[in-house]
């Protein structure tokens, strides 16, 4: 049997379960998400102890060296003993300042952040409540906006969409933590094609990513394809068509399944 120490109490593991499964089995509250390794909304730090390797696949070398790991894929080697705390520390406070409808069930979310966040548009943070539900989101803003903005789809029975949709109003406070992901723009050959492409809330990385590269100078060609199933799930297009206007090198492409509007 593995146990793993948190807040100076002892838990047993099961045989084969994780870190989260067995924190929550038994009444500590972790925040996570997706349960699989994808959103990073359940990073843990241990504080002694081995962490199998599985559990820091896709960390940044700073945060494996530091002790990260994702609670959800760690499952400690039978007889181990692993100390954690919880990921408070990469955290920072940030204040709702704007919401505004995008289409029928895409909201944008602006926070002012209240401590510098290294990030770079495509990324994606970890948006934590106070009560620790934690969901993640790609950022469509620059870092010079000084906002982070970002494309929430509303999700029936969502708990964290529908809370944004329903309760926020401007001033509320949450905690962001990252940013992660590789998906952003890499300066230096200004000169490559670039292809963008996304569906539904998808685009959000992408016009943070396409403003990025035309900020940058980017002279190659540039295509955004965004998807929705009909015309009322495609957002930005007044502000994209401008931007292709604006650039003979970047071409906007909204591709609808039915009912006209895109191509
Ligand atoms: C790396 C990453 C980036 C992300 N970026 C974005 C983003 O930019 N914008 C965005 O809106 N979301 C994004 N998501 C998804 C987001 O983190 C949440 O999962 C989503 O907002 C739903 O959370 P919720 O609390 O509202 O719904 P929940 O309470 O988690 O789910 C409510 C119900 O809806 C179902 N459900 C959850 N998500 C979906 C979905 N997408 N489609 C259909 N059913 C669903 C659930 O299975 C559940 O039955 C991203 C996720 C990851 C991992
Ligand atoms: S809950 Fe999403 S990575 Fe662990």
């Amino acid at each position: 049997m593995a146990k793993v120490r948190h807040e100076s109490a002892w838990y047993p593991l099961e045989s084969g379960e994780t870190v989260l499964d067995g924190l929550l089995r038994q009444g500590v509250p972790v925040p996570h998400a997706c349960r699989a390794g994808a959103c990073q909304s359940c990073l843990m730090r241990a504080v002694s102890g081995p962490v199998p390797e599985a559990a820091q696949v896709g960390l940044k070398d700073t945060l494996r060296a530091r002790g990260y790991f994702l609670a959800c894929a760690c499952r400690p080697q039978e007889g181990t003993a692993l100390e954690v705390a919880g990921a408070a520390e990469l955290r920072v406070p940030a204040r709702v300042v704007d919401l505004e409808s995008l289409s029928a069930d895409v909201l944008a979310v602006r926070l002012e952040l209240e401590a510098p966040l290294d990030h770079r548009a495509g990324q994606y943070v970890t948006v934590v409540r106070a009560d620790g539900l934690a969901r993640s989101y790609s950022l469509a803003s620059l870092p010079r906006e000084g906002q982070l903005e970002l494309h929430v789809r509303l999700v029936p029975g969502g708990a964290m969409s529908g809370w944004f949709a329903r309760d926020v109003r401007p001033g509320e406070r949450v905690h962001v933590q990252g940013p992660a992901g590789d998906c952003f723009y890499v300066p230096g050959q200004p000169e490559a094609p670039l292809l963008l492409a996304g569906t539904g809330t998808g685009l959000a990385p992408l016009y943070g990513i396409l403003r990025d590269a035309l900020e940058s100078g980017h002279t190659g060609s540039i295509h955004l394809f965004h998807g929705a199933r009909d015309p009322g799930g495609l957002y930005r297009v007044d502000a994209l068509r401008a931007l292709a206007e604006r650039h003979p090198n970047f071409r906007y492409r909204p591709i609808v399944l039915a009912g006209g509007g895109g191509e």
